[in-house]
Protein backbone atom coordinates (compact mmCIF):
# COMPACT_ATOMS: atom_id res chain seq x y z
CA UNK A 1 0.00 0.00 0.00
CA UNK A 2 2.59 2.22 1.14
CA UNK A 3 4.57 1.23 -1.74
CA UNK A 4 1.68 2.07 -4.60
CA UNK A 5 1.19 5.09 -3.05
CA UNK A 6 5.41 6.46 -3.37
CA UNK A 7 4.84 4.77 -7.18
CA UNK A 8 1.99 7.36 -7.58
CA UNK A 9 3.07 10.05 -6.16
CA UNK A 10 6.67 9.76 -8.43
CA UNK A 11 4.07 9.32 -11.16
CA UNK A 12 2.04 12.69 -10.38
CA UNK A 13 4.82 14.36 -9.70
CA UNK A 14 6.97 13.70 -12.49
CA UNK A 15 4.84 12.16 -15.62
CA UNK A 16 2.35 15.48 -16.08
CA UNK A 17 5.50 16.92 -17.28
CA UNK A 18 6.12 14.12 -20.17
CA UNK A 19 3.52 15.02 -22.34
CA UNK A 20 5.15 12.60 -25.06
CA UNK A 21 2.79 9.94 -27.00
CA UNK A 22 3.44 6.25 -26.85
CA UNK A 23 5.47 6.38 -29.94
CA UNK A 24 7.42 9.07 -28.86
CA UNK A 25 8.45 7.62 -26.13
CA UNK A 26 9.14 4.24 -27.67
CA UNK A 27 11.56 6.37 -30.41
CA UNK A 28 13.38 7.82 -27.39
CA UNK A 29 13.88 4.57 -25.60
CA UNK A 30 15.23 2.76 -28.99
CA UNK A 31 17.50 5.49 -29.88
CA UNK A 32 18.95 4.98 -26.20
CA UNK A 33 19.81 1.07 -26.63
CA UNK A 34 20.96 1.73 -30.12
CA UNK A 35 24.02 4.42 -29.91
CA UNK A 36 25.97 4.79 -27.33
CA UNK A 37 26.75 8.12 -27.42
CA UNK A 38 22.68 9.07 -28.69
CA UNK A 39 19.79 9.80 -26.46
CA UNK A 40 22.22 9.46 -22.87
CA UNK A 41 18.23 8.44 -21.02
CA UNK A 42 15.52 6.39 -21.51
CA UNK A 43 13.06 9.37 -20.77
CA UNK A 44 12.67 12.82 -22.64
CA UNK A 45 13.40 16.02 -20.21
CA UNK A 46 10.39 17.43 -18.07
CA UNK A 47 9.18 20.77 -18.80
CA UNK A 48 10.36 22.52 -15.63
CA UNK A 49 14.03 21.59 -17.61
CA UNK A 50 12.51 23.33 -20.32
CA UNK A 51 11.68 26.41 -18.39
CA UNK A 52 14.97 26.65 -16.94
CA UNK A 53 16.47 26.36 -20.10
CA UNK A 54 14.31 29.27 -21.66
CA UNK A 55 15.83 31.33 -18.75
CA UNK A 56 17.84 33.42 -21.12
CA UNK A 57 15.79 33.16 -23.78
CA UNK A 58 13.43 35.36 -22.04
CA UNK A 59 16.08 37.88 -20.65
CA UNK A 60 17.26 38.47 -24.27
CA UNK A 61 13.31 39.19 -25.36
CA UNK A 62 13.18 41.98 -22.32
CA UNK A 63 16.50 43.19 -23.09
CA UNK A 64 15.89 43.48 -27.11
CA UNK A 65 12.04 43.92 -27.58
CA UNK A 66 12.56 44.76 -30.88
CA UNK A 67 15.92 42.82 -32.40
CA UNK A 68 15.17 38.98 -34.08
CA UNK A 69 16.91 36.54 -31.85
CA UNK A 70 18.47 33.55 -33.30
CA UNK A 71 18.11 30.21 -31.05
CA UNK A 72 19.74 26.97 -31.83
CA UNK A 73 19.16 23.77 -29.89
CA UNK A 74 21.57 20.50 -30.09
CA UNK A 75 20.29 17.22 -29.62
CA UNK A 76 16.14 18.48 -30.01
CA UNK A 77 15.30 14.75 -29.43
CA UNK A 78 11.44 14.12 -30.07
CA UNK A 79 10.77 17.62 -28.87
CA UNK A 80 9.31 18.16 -25.31
CA UNK A 81 11.96 20.55 -24.84
CA UNK A 82 11.29 22.25 -28.72
CA UNK A 83 8.52 22.61 -27.74
CA UNK A 84 8.74 24.97 -24.85
CA UNK A 85 11.61 27.16 -26.64
CA UNK A 86 8.69 27.27 -29.40
CA UNK A 87 6.32 28.35 -27.17
CA UNK A 88 8.51 31.43 -26.27
CA UNK A 89 9.56 32.62 -29.16
CA UNK A 90 7.97 35.65 -30.47
CA UNK A 91 6.98 36.32 -34.42
CA UNK A 92 10.56 37.53 -35.19
CA UNK A 93 12.81 34.99 -33.60
CA UNK A 94 13.56 32.02 -35.30
CA UNK A 95 14.33 28.76 -33.49
CA UNK A 96 16.90 25.79 -35.71
CA UNK A 97 16.59 22.50 -33.96
CA UNK A 98 19.50 20.05 -34.92
CA UNK A 99 19.06 15.91 -33.92
CA UNK A 100 21.22 13.30 -35.92
CA UNK A 101 18.86 10.36 -34.82
CA UNK A 102 16.67 10.19 -38.54
CA UNK A 103 13.73 8.64 -36.51
CA UNK A 104 13.72 11.42 -33.85
CA UNK A 105 13.83 13.80 -37.12
CA UNK A 106 10.64 12.10 -38.32
CA UNK A 107 8.87 12.82 -35.35
CA UNK A 108 10.25 16.47 -34.94
CA UNK A 109 9.30 17.48 -38.64
CA UNK A 110 5.87 15.95 -38.37
CA UNK A 111 4.99 18.29 -34.91
CA UNK A 112 7.03 21.32 -35.97
CA UNK A 113 7.13 21.90 -39.63
CA UNK A 114 3.67 24.04 -39.32
CA UNK A 115 5.57 26.49 -37.31
CA UNK A 116 7.48 29.28 -39.42
CA UNK A 117 9.86 29.70 -37.02
CA UNK A 118 11.35 26.57 -36.17
CA UNK A 119 13.57 24.90 -38.29
CA UNK A 120 14.14 21.25 -38.05
CA UNK A 121 17.66 20.45 -38.85
CA UNK A 122 18.15 16.41 -39.22
CA UNK A 123 22.27 16.40 -39.07
CA UNK A 124 25.08 16.20 -36.47
CA UNK A 125 25.82 19.07 -34.73
CA UNK A 126 29.19 19.39 -36.06
CA UNK A 127 28.37 19.26 -39.54
CA UNK A 128 26.28 22.22 -39.09
CA UNK A 129 27.61 25.46 -40.38
CA UNK A 130 25.68 27.93 -40.81
CA UNK A 131 26.17 31.71 -42.53
CA UNK A 132 24.59 33.60 -38.82
CA UNK A 133 25.73 32.86 -35.39
CA UNK A 134 23.18 32.78 -32.27
CA UNK A 135 22.25 34.50 -29.47
CA UNK A 136 21.42 31.37 -27.60
CA UNK A 137 22.38 27.44 -27.58
CA UNK A 138 20.45 25.14 -25.43
CA UNK A 139 22.76 21.90 -25.35
CA UNK A 140 20.63 18.43 -24.84
CA UNK A 141 24.02 16.84 -26.00
CA UNK A 142 25.09 13.62 -23.88
CA UNK A 143 28.74 15.33 -23.48
CA UNK A 144 29.94 12.76 -21.06
CA UNK A 145 29.20 9.93 -23.26
CA UNK A 146 30.95 11.60 -26.16
CA UNK A 147 34.89 10.39 -26.77
CA UNK A 148 37.45 12.93 -26.27
CA UNK A 149 38.04 14.23 -29.70
CA UNK A 150 34.29 14.33 -30.18
CA UNK A 151 33.77 16.83 -27.34
CA UNK A 152 36.33 18.84 -27.78
CA UNK A 153 35.18 19.45 -32.08
CA UNK A 154 31.72 20.01 -30.74
CA UNK A 155 33.16 22.73 -27.85
CA UNK A 156 35.19 24.53 -30.76
CA UNK A 157 32.19 23.97 -32.22
CA UNK A 158 29.70 26.10 -29.91
CA UNK A 159 32.27 28.76 -29.88
CA UNK A 160 32.15 29.19 -33.39
CA UNK A 161 28.54 29.26 -33.80
CA UNK A 162 27.96 31.53 -30.78
CA UNK A 163 28.00 35.30 -31.08
CA UNK A 164 29.44 38.05 -28.75
CA UNK A 165 27.86 38.04 -25.55
CA UNK A 166 25.53 34.69 -26.47
CA UNK A 167 24.49 32.66 -24.25
CA UNK A 168 24.93 28.37 -23.58
CA UNK A 169 22.75 26.89 -21.82
CA UNK A 170 23.07 22.67 -21.16
CA UNK A 171 21.87 19.82 -19.09
CA UNK A 172 24.22 17.48 -17.63
CA UNK A 173 22.49 14.68 -15.51
CA UNK A 174 23.06 14.31 -11.78
CA UNK A 175 25.48 12.39 -10.44
CA UNK A 176 26.04 11.23 -14.07
CA UNK A 177 29.51 12.03 -14.29
CA UNK A 178 30.23 10.95 -10.75
CA UNK A 179 28.48 7.33 -11.58
CA UNK A 180 30.80 7.02 -14.70
CA UNK A 181 34.09 7.61 -12.91
CA UNK A 182 33.20 4.69 -10.58
CA UNK A 183 32.53 2.37 -12.84
CA UNK A 184 35.13 2.87 -14.85
CA UNK A 185 39.04 1.49 -15.09
CA UNK A 186 42.18 1.66 -16.85
CA UNK A 187 42.33 3.42 -19.89
CA UNK A 188 38.34 4.34 -19.52
CA UNK A 189 38.90 6.39 -16.49
CA UNK A 190 41.64 8.44 -17.62
CA UNK A 191 39.49 9.48 -20.68
CA UNK A 192 36.72 10.22 -18.31
CA UNK A 193 39.14 12.27 -15.96
CA UNK A 194 40.49 14.27 -19.60
CA UNK A 195 36.61 14.69 -20.83
CA UNK A 196 35.33 16.24 -17.68
CA UNK A 197 38.76 18.53 -17.19
CA UNK A 198 37.95 19.78 -20.67
CA UNK A 199 34.17 20.23 -19.75
CA UNK A 200 34.91 22.26 -16.48
CA UNK A 201 37.79 24.69 -17.98
CA UNK A 202 34.94 25.66 -20.45
CA UNK A 203 32.08 26.00 -17.94
CA UNK A 204 34.51 27.80 -15.51
CA UNK A 205 35.57 30.45 -18.27
CA UNK A 206 32.02 31.74 -19.09
CA UNK A 207 29.51 30.43 -15.66
CA UNK A 208 26.97 32.67 -14.84
CA UNK A 209 24.61 29.93 -12.97
CA UNK A 210 23.38 26.66 -12.60
CA UNK A 211 20.73 25.06 -10.73
CA UNK A 212 19.43 21.72 -10.41
CA UNK A 213 16.08 20.61 -11.96
CA UNK A 214 14.58 17.76 -9.05
CA UNK A 215 11.32 17.50 -11.45
CA UNK A 216 12.79 15.31 -13.74
CA UNK A 217 13.83 11.44 -14.19
CA UNK A 218 16.82 11.79 -13.35
CA UNK A 219 16.87 15.02 -11.98
CA UNK A 220 19.54 17.13 -14.01
CA UNK A 221 21.75 19.78 -13.80
CA UNK A 222 21.10 23.05 -15.73
CA UNK A 223 24.30 25.06 -16.66
CA UNK A 224 24.04 28.62 -18.42
CA UNK A 225 27.24 30.52 -19.50
CA UNK A 226 27.75 33.99 -21.17
CA UNK A 227 30.30 33.54 -23.91
CA UNK A 228 32.23 36.71 -24.03
CA UNK A 229 34.90 36.99 -27.08
CA UNK A 230 38.04 38.46 -26.63
C1 LIG B 1 19.45 13.47 -23.78
S1 LIG B 1 18.75 13.42 -25.41
C2 LIG B 1 17.81 14.90 -25.34
C3 LIG B 1 16.52 14.78 -26.06
C4 LIG B 1 15.43 15.78 -25.79
N1 LIG B 1 15.77 17.12 -26.12
C5 LIG B 1 14.82 15.71 -24.42
O1 LIG B 1 13.75 16.25 -24.31
O2 LIG B 1 15.32 15.16 -23.47
C6 LIG B 1 20.12 13.80 -26.44
C7 LIG B 1 19.80 13.93 -27.92
O3 LIG B 1 20.99 14.36 -28.59
C8 LIG B 1 21.05 13.71 -29.86
N2 LIG B 1 22.44 13.76 -30.31
C9 LIG B 1 23.49 13.04 -29.86
N3 LIG B 1 24.62 13.37 -30.52
C10 LIG B 1 24.27 14.34 -31.41
C11 LIG B 1 24.99 15.11 -32.37
N4 LIG B 1 26.31 14.92 -32.55
N5 LIG B 1 24.34 16.03 -33.12
C12 LIG B 1 22.99 16.23 -32.93
N6 LIG B 1 22.25 15.53 -32.04
C13 LIG B 1 22.86 14.60 -31.29
C14 LIG B 1 20.51 12.31 -29.58
O4 LIG B 1 20.07 11.67 -30.75
C15 LIG B 1 19.38 12.62 -28.59
O5 LIG B 1 18.17 12.83 -29.24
Amino acid sequence: MKKSLICSLMILTYFPALQATLGERLTFAKEFFKASDGAGTMIECSHAVGQELIKYLMQLQRDNPERSLRVLQLGAGTGSITEVIAQQLRTIDHLDAVEKSDSMCAILHQKFDDKPNVSIRCLSIIDWCPQETYDLIISMLPFTLFDVDMMSKVIEHLKKLIKPNGYISYVAYLGGSKLKKLFSWGNKKQEHEKKMSILKNFRHSYKIDKTIVWKNVPPIRVYHLQFSKA
